[in-house]
């Protein structure tokens, strides 16, 4: 062990006697982390997303993103799942996600099967790490094996979840900004973005982009003009700005390289997807091609993000706790009649109201 190595070594076993480990947060996740405590937990996340998903396709994406929009805000803790209640403030009300997270009660479902074969034991995090993993391998896209442990959080923060995640109209600076305080490269941001391969979007978020790109009273010169009447036919000028839209026109349901090919033609929906191709002279232009051109290489990325994002933050050993219920810490849930709570989620029409 070199000089450096054995320094910090030292210091952060001091940092441990002395409690303050997350200065050194190098936590450690586990693969094997259930495998005596739970044996079943892969199959039993499996089955359920699996069941979801015959019923409403979109169901993987939603997913996916859901663990995104977890780790983002305070690390990978379950905190998006928590409810309003006198002590938590909810970041499901943060503008990033209200009226746009779904997939609550499938979570819920997941979790009340975990609990009835292994009480007290699975986190709600990992049971969010667990199904962007196994949303990916059902939409045919790459499977990865998941570092577990991690706890839920006693918390939730609303500001950062405005503050931490990147809205649709971020340029390319913004973007990076965004991934690299949260630890992530451009390549990452790169690959994470090809998670726009699947799922849909409001036409409220990229409206502007058919009519009045950035108050010019013009459409966005970077849209395909094909693929801008078509986007102007689902999505009309003053018209209702809830409507979704497909990410990729060519495979909507599928998580595969064709979000790449869709911006070297000019047509990714978001102007954030966008801008990591049509930047001048912009770093990720070649990264883009790359993947367009390799669906292995855009795997590879993909995996080494998801598993590197999935690592954001973790609360692990003591700190904590595992939640009974997703959406409630344990303090307050036990004071609520939990039956009455598994599915307090808002539907749209288009979503499945009950499985
Ligand atoms: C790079 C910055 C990103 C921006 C600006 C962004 C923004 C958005 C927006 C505006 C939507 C539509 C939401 C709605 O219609 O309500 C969306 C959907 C989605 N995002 Fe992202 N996102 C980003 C990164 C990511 C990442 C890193 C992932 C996952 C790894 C992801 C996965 C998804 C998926 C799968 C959907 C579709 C969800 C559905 O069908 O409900 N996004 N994103």
């Amino acid at each position: 062990m070199n000089s450096f190595r054995l320094i910090a070594t030292f210091l952060c076993c001091i940092a441990v006697v002395f409690g303050v480990l997350p200065l050194c947060s190098n936590a450690q996740l586990d693969p094997a982390f259930y495998s005596k405590t739970c044996p079943n937990l892969n199959s039993i996340v499996r089955e359920i997303v699996r069941n979801f998903t015959k019923i409403e396709p979109r169901m993987p994406a939603i997913l996916i993103r859901l663990h995104f929009h977890d780790c983002f805000v305070q690390g990978c803790d379950a905190s998006i799942l928590l409810n309003n209640t006198a002590t938590i403030v909810s970041e499901l009300q943060a503008l990033p996600n209200i009226n746009s997270i779904r997939g609550l009660q499938v979570v819920n479902r997941i979790k009340t099967d975990v609990e009835k074969a292994c009480p007290n034991t699975v986190s709600c995090a990992d049971i969010l790490a667990l199904a962007a993993r196994i949303s990916s391998v059902l939409s045919k896209g790459p499977g990865w094996i998941v570092p577990l442990g991690r706890r839920d959080s006693l918390t939730a923060n609303r500001t950062l979840a405005n503050q931490n995640l990147p809205a649709p109209f971020f340029n390319l600076s913004q973007l990076k900004s965004s991934f690299a305080a949260q630890g992530l490269n451009t390549v990452d941001l790169v690959a994470l973005s090809g998670a726009h391969t699947f799922g849909r979007a409001r036409c409220s978020l990229f409206v502007d982009r058919l009519y009045n790109f950035s108050n010019t009273g013009e459409p966005d010169p970077t849209l395909d003009t094909t693929y801008l009447k078509q986007l102007q036919n689902e999505c009309p000028q003053n018209g209702p700005g809830n409507n979704r839209v497909n990410f990729d026109p060519t495979t909507p349901d599928t998580l595969d390289k064709n979000f790449y090919n869709n911006l070297q033609v000019k047509k990714g929906l978001l102007q954030s997807d966008q801008e990591l191709f049509s930047t001048p002279n912009a770093d990720t232009t070649s990264i883009v091609n790359n993947f367009a051109n390799n669906q292995s290489a855009f795997f590879e990325s993909f995996k080494k993000a998801m598993i590197k994002m999935g690592n954001i933050g973790v609360l692990t050993g003591k700190k904590g706790e595992i939640r009974k219920q997703c959406n409630f810490v344990n303090k307050k849930s036990s004071e609520l009649d939990l039956a009455a709570l598994v599915s307090t989620e808002s539907f749209d029409g288009d979503m499945v109201s009950s499985i």
